[in-house]
């Protein structure tokens, strides 16, 4: 009995005992360790804390796409930028998360935006797998997508930067609403100007002239809150048409 106890002891001690990088690699965070070790991070993180960090998975690595990788870790500035972008200085348990909250991480207060869609969790369009998982110096929430810094456009600068929605974002002028592009948080089904182009042209001549009808149409490609394309289950044949939307200063 007494061994039993103390093996109960030592077993609990020692799971509690575990900083965030050695709790991290348990969750299947080995990469995230490694390249945290790249840039000199791993001392900050074994320190006192208390912070929040969301792990991705080895998975989440894996599938970034092409090259993505290999760029980013070729840029240590790049690298330290993106990983502190999953580092909060603060500890934070996933009951405390509240939907369309954008909260800021060590990558100069850059925020991410937290979503809840009925029992799921998502950071910035990645989904947590594994919450509140906690260490000595803080609390692991594992994902399954690697977070990458945004540029802070909003929509109407981004559609505008974009060079495929240029008649979409002229609508929303001609009749006035493009207020509406940069309040929020809103989804938007942006139609590409190749999209415009296959609009029977009798139809957009009669959508154009009347104001009304405009403003209608234009108001159903924009759905309140944010709506991730994993979290939207439609059928569709045409690409890019979700955005997320970023417009709150940082
Ligand atoms: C971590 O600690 C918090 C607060 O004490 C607790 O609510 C949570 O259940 C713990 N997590 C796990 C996985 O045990
Ligand atoms: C979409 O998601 C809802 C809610 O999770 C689910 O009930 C429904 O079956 C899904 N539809 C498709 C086509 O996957």
């Amino acid at each position: 009995m007494k061994t039993l106890i103390c093996i109960f002891i030592a077993y609990f001690g020692l799971s509690s005992a575990e900083t965030i990088p050695e709790l991290a690699e348990k969750l299947n965070g080995l990469k995230f360790i490694r390249l945290l070790d790249d840039v000199g991070l791993t001392d900050m993180l074994s320190g006192t804390g208390p912070f929040t960090v969301f792990v991705p998975t080895d998975n989440a690595f894996d599938a970034l796409a092409d090259g993505v990788l290999n760029k980013i870790m070729k840029d240590k500035e790049l690298l330290k930028s993106v990983l502190l972008f999953h580092i909060l200085s603060w500890k934070i348990y996933t009951k405390e998360l509240k939907n369309e909250k954008r909260i800021p991480t060590l990558n100069n207060n850059m925020k991410v935006r937290i979503n809840l869609y009925n029992k799921k969790i998502v950071i910035d369009g990645s989904k947590v797998l594994l919450a509140d998982q906690n260490a000595t110096n803080g609390v692991i929430h594992v994902i399954d997508k690697v977070l990458v810094p945004l540029p802070s456009q909003n929509m109407l600068q981004y559609l505008a930067s974009d060079g495929e929605f240029y008649k979409f974002v002229h609508s929303f002028v001609k009749v006035k609403l493009e207020r509406k592009l940069i309040d929020g948080p809103f989804t938007l089904f942006a139609p590409t100007d190749t999209a415009f182009d296959q609009f029977p042209p009798y139809l957009l001549i009669k959508l154009v002239s009347d104001d009304k009808k405009l403003t209608d149409a234009l108001n159903y490609h924009l759905v309140k809150g944010t709506l991730f394309f994993d979290e939207w289950n439609g059928t569709t044949n045409s690409r890019r048409q979700i955005f997320k939307y970023h417009n709150e200063s940082r």
